[in-house]
């Protein structure tokens, strides 16, 4: 009887997989999709070049990390690099000049908390975020976009966690929930963790791809093609991966005392980062360490009130992992 229950087991653990994958195939934005972002992309290039000649444009954010779903705003960067550039100068004459190109909802916000011009095409009805010289978010893109190349179960991974947190309201930063850049080093850092690894951590090997960015040293191994078969040793599918990574976020992650580190591919001590202590707004109830920014906590932005919120959505989340027979309907309701 026993082996009759193991392989009833095993059949569900593989249907469960089976719809997990199907989900994480439905939110992939479909190539017809990528083709109009680079239209889009390639005519804002050619409008900025004529202003500013010396000038470069990158893509970062969702759509440059491989982390985007379908229908996903671009987050563009105005690369200038005269240093004395006025970025609410820059943004109004930009706004000025992608007016008068037939693009829709030009607006310069310029007392942001990061300085942009949104608009919208109407064309693909893309719309797009561009902001300047946010040089250090296009790295931590070409960091993430790197590890996900390594093994195909983080993009899957971070796609069902990001898609969950969306329909649970938990990834909205001005409420005090996490960013989708923080949930994605959430999953790096666990995959990280998995014994066997599923991934390595590139900051610590040899570096073969370097650069200072407002004076901030951003250094790691991007030969990633070389580490296709890294993970092979560890066999867990997506279902049991889902259920491990909620149910470390409900019940095994010390809020107390511990930041995950992706930069060191391991735990760090809040005290040897002095996050023990309320500092201006910065709570640290949550502690992720951004890669590059060492000094900057991603959980920033989580209250007293927003972590209760989080810390009851993590055990959600495990709970039905662990006794729903329907995880993937129940998971991804709508809060
Ligand atoms: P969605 O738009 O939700 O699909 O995700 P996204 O990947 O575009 O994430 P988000 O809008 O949270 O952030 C866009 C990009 O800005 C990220 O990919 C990072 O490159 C960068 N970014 C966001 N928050 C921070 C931050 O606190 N520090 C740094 N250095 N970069 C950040
Ligand atoms: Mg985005």
């Amino acid at each position: 009887r026993n082996s009759k229950r193991q392989i009833e087991c095993r059949r569900d653990i593989d249907r469960l997989n089976a719809r997990f994958l199907g989900i994480y195939e439905s939110l992939i934005p479909p190539d017809e999709e990528k083709v109009k972002q680079k239209q889009l992309v390639t005519l804002l290039k050619k409008l900025v070049i004529k202003e500013w000649p010396e000038a470069e444009l990158y893509i970062y954010g969702s759509c440059g990390n491989s982390f985007g779903v379908s229908k996903s705003d671009i987050d563009v960067c105005l690369a200038i690099e005269d240093l004395d550039v006025n970025k609410s100068e820059v943004l109004l004459k930009l706004a000025d000049i992608l007016q008068s190109d037939n693009l829709q909802n030009v607006q310069a916000l310029t007392r942001a908390r990061v300085p942009i011009v949104k608009l919208m095409d109407p064309v693909t009805g893309i719309s797009c975020d561009i902001c300047i010289n946010n040089l250090l978010a296009v790295v931590n893109t070409k960091l993430l976009r790197d590890y996900a190349k390594i093994d195909a179960r983080l993009r899957q991974l971070a796609f069902i966690v990001k898609h969950w947190a969306k329909s649970r309201g938990v990834n909205e930063t001005y409420r005090g929930t996490l960013s989708s850049y923080a949930y994605v080093l959430m999953c790096i850092h666990f995959l990280q963790q998995r014994k066997p690894a599923i991934l390595p951590c590139l900051q610590g090997m040899e570096i073969t791809y370097a650069v200072t960015v407002d004076n901030v040293e951003c250094a790691y191994f991007d030969q990633v093609e070389k580490l296709s078969s890294f993970g092979s040793r560890n066999k867990e599918s997506i279902a049991q991966l889902v259920w491990a990574f909620f149910n470390y976020w409900a019940y095994w992650h010390d809020y107390a005392n511990d930041v995950i580190s992706v930069r060191t591919g391991s735990i760090l001590s809040k005290r040897g980062k002095d996050w023990t202590r309320r500092i201006g707004n910065d709570r640290h109830l949550i502690c992720i360490e951004d890669p590059f920014e060492t000094s900057h906590d991603l959980g920033r932005v989580v209250d007293k009130f927003s972590i209760r919120v989080l810390r009851e959505e993590f055990e959600r989340a495990a709970e039905i992992m662990q006794y729903d027979p329907d995880p993937c309907v129940t998971l991804f309701e709508p809060y």
